[in-house]
């Protein structure tokens, strides 16, 4: 089912992406160290993801980085490992036997994080080794903080000695994902190593309405060409949103609903971005919303932005206050060259108060 808000994985489930699945099932078959799969929320990364591994005939364990806190911890980070591993036990029993630090309870897999038998994330890898394995991190942009470099340090090791380890890192926030593995930097742990990069872009306007067509006659349901022409006009081509606005006009029959749905939805998710740098300062946090809303409001510059936000405040701004704004805007993909990436938080921007 096309309309199914749940990332796919089944081919069948999937439409297009044909070149994309293959390009990763090439380079997992190659034995690749470390694949990267980015594009903004929504384009369709975890759904590539889960088909190619479904696909490949090698074993795979999904780990969901977005249950990480900002100021995760090891145990944190354990307890993904673990739950990864717990679910796909009934392939990865063998390998798991016997590592010091694994224990298998029932299903559950426990990890030693801290004290005696710790397992460190070089020594795991290694131990997984002895099989081809893919490790999956999903959203791996949200290792950064305390451990990332531990992080970084056993997939660099990984890299260099373990040759049946294949890491796919998929990211929605690109710029962020690239400063994780900051290859260019003789200071990265990472510096120097080759990743292959998938990129995934959002379908083209005749893709779109093939997309909400074959959704809606899988539903059964008659729905105009204008509706159809509208809503992929208005998503621009982005499979997440196609897939929302599919289900909700299926249910509501009505377009406004499908567009007001839509920019709760990123509303929710920007106001969470705004609540995080509240907690480090409120006065920059309100800062973080005037920009958004003046970006979306038209101002494509930099003066233009630095005008805007000097007029809401009544004060001169320091540029590199705004210029930081600016660069963490654009590395967690929300905006490039002062335009949006997704129109949906550009019309939800325009709502914030700031
Ligand atoms: N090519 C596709 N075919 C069908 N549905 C898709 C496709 N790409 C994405 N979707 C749907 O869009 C939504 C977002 O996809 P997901 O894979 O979770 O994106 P991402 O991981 O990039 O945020 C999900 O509901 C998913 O089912
Ligand atoms: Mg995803």
């Amino acid at each position: 089912m096309l309309f199914d808000e749940r990332p796919k994985a089944r081919r069948e489930d999937l439409f297009d992406r044909v070149k994309e699945v293959s390009e990763v099932i090439d380079a997992i078959d190659k034995g690749r160290p470390i694949i990267v799969l980015s594009g903004i929320r929504r384009i369709g990364k975890t759904s590539v993801l889960l088909v190619a591994l479904n696909e490949v005939n090698v074993d795979s364990v999904l780990i969901d980085c977005r249950a990480l806190k900002e100021n995760y911890g090891r145990r944190e980070l354990y307890a993904l490992f673990s739950t990864a591993f717990s679910s796909k036990l009934d392939k990865l029993r063998d390998v798991l036997k016997g590592i010091r630090g694994v224990s298998i309870m029932g299903n559950y897999v426990e990890l030693k994080w801290s004290g005696r038998d710790y397992l460190s994330l070089t020594e795991l890898f290694d131990k997984l080794n002895r099989r081809r394995l893919v490790i999956a991190l999903d959203e791996a942009q949200r290792l950064r903080g305390p451990l990332a470099n531990e992080v970084k340090d056993a997939i660099a090791h990984a890299y260099d000695y373990d040759r049946n380890l294949t890491f796919i890192l998929t990211g929605s926030e690109v710029g962020l994902l690239h400063e994780l593995l900051n290859v260019d930097d003789e200071e990265s742990p990472l510096y120097g190593r080759y990743y292959h990069e998938v990129a995934l872009g959002r379908f083209s306007v005749d893709e779109s309405e093939e997309f909400l067509r074959r959704g809606f006659s899988e539903l059964s349901i008659s729905v105009g060409d204008d509706v159809v022409t509208s809503i992929a006009e208005y998503f621009d081509g982005i499979p997440g949103w196609l897939t929302l606005a599919g289900n909700v006009y299926a249910g509501t029959r009505d377009l406004s609903q499908v567009r007001e749905t839509a920019i709760k939805i990123a509303m929710s998710e920007i106001e969470n971005l705004i609540r995080v740098k509240e907690r480090t300062s409120p006065i920059v946090a309100r800062r973080y919303e005037t920009v958004l809303r003046c970006i979306a409001n038209g101002s494509n510059s930099w003066g233009r932005v630095l005008r805007c936000l000097e007029d809401e405040e009544g004060s001169t701004i320091s540029s590199s206050v705004l210029h930081n704004i600016i660069t963490n805007l654009e590395k967690l993909s929300i905006i490039k060259d002062y335009e949006f990436l997704d129109p949906i938080y550009r019309e939800a921007s325009k709502r914030l108060k700031g």
